[in-house]
C-alpha cells in the first residue's frame, strides 16, 4: 500500500482493495460508526455490499480524492479512514471514522492533528471545517483538543473550524511548553 505520510503511530496510505474487508466492517457498523456519519467514509443507512465497496475504492483513487486509510505502524492493523472533502485553494471539510476496535486509543486525536497539518502545509489550505452531531461528545472533545472552534450550530449539527493562524499559535505554544520541560 502506498504511504502518503505518517505521524507517530499512524501510517496514512492510499485507499486500497487489500483493505476491503476492513472497510466493510467499519461502514456497516451502525452502532459505533454509522449513526455519527453521513457519507461513505464511515457509514450508511443500508449495508454496503463488497461490490459497492470496490466501486468506492475505484472512484476514490480515480478522482484523486484526499481520502486516506490509517494503519497502526506497530502492527499494520487498520485504524480507519480520514478525508479532506472538496478541497480548494482556501479550505476543505474534514471527515474521520475510526473503526470500533481502535476507538479511544488516542488515534483519532493523532490523526486529526496530522491531517490538519497535511492540509495546511502540503495542500496549502487556510481553513479546515467540519460538522458533527450534537450528541457526538467524544468527537467534539477530540476536535476541541486539536484546536477546532465552534462557529455555528444548526438543529442537526455543530459546525467547527480551524484556521491556520490558530494552528500556528497552538504549535508555537506547544513548542514553548516542551522547551520549558
Ligand atoms: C470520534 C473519533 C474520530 C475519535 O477518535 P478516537 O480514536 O476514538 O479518539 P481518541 O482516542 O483520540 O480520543 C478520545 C477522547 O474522547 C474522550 N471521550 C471518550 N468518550 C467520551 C464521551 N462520551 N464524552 C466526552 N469525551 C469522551 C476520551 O477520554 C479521549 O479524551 P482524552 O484523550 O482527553 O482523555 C472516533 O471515536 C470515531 O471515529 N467515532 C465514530 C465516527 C465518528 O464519530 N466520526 C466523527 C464524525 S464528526
Amino acid at each position: 500500500m502506498k504511504q502518503i505520510f505518517e505521524s507517530d503511530q499512524i501510517s496514512f496510505v492510499e485507499v486500497s482493495e487489500c483493505l476491503v474487508n476492513d472497510y466493510l466492517i467499519m461502514v456497516n457498523d451502525d452502532e459505533h460508526i454509522g449513526k455519527y456519519i453521513h457519507g461513505h467514509i464511515g457509514g450508511a443507512s443500508e449495508s454496503y455490499t463488497v461490490e459497492q465497496e470496490y466501486e468506492w475504492i475505484r472512484k476514490t483513487l480515480e478522482s484523486k480524492a484526499v481520502v486516506f486509510s490509517m494503519l497502526e505502524k506497530r502492527s499494520g492493523a487498520f485504524i480507519g479512514n480520514i478525508e479532506l472533502m472538496n478541497p480548494n485553494n482556501y479550505d476543505a471539510e474534514l471527515g474521520i471514522a475510526v473503526t470500533a476496535a481502535k476507538q479511544d486509543m488516542g488515534y483519532g486525536t493523532e490523526a486529526v492533528s496530522a491531517m490538519i497539518d497535511y492540509g495546511f502545509h502540503t495542500l496549502g489550505l487556510k481553513r479546515v471545517f467540519l460538522r458533527t452531531n450534537h450528541d457526538n461528545a467524544r468527537a467534539i472533545h477530540v476536535y476541541k483538543k486539536c484546536g477546532f472552534q465552534e462557529y455555528d450550530r444548526t438543529d442537526q449539527h455543530i459546525c467547527m473550524e480551524i484556521k491556520d493562524k490558530f494552528l500556528f499559535v497552538k504549535i508555537t505554544l506547544e513548542r514553548n511548553l516542551r522547551g520549558r520541560k
